[in-house]
């Protein structure tokens, strides 16, 4: 599903970062673009990049 629709970015691509890396949404914004425009997929963004980082 598309969480930032501003820039395309879909919860894969923000896993896929978690896997680059990726652990803050700062450094998200930085690498796919979420969150930097209108910045209504920041509450799911960062919930999914938690939910994945997050042990178990
Ligand atoms: Fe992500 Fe607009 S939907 S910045």
């Amino acid at each position: 599903m598309y969480v930032c629709l501003c820039h395309g970015v879909t919860d894969r691509d923000i896993r896929a970062a978690a896997d680059n890396g990726v652990t803050s949404m700062r450094q998200l914004g930085e690498e796919l673009g979420v969150g930097t425009q209108c910045g209504r997929c920041a509450p799911t963004a960062r919930e999914i990049l938690r939910d994945y980082s997050s042990p178990g």
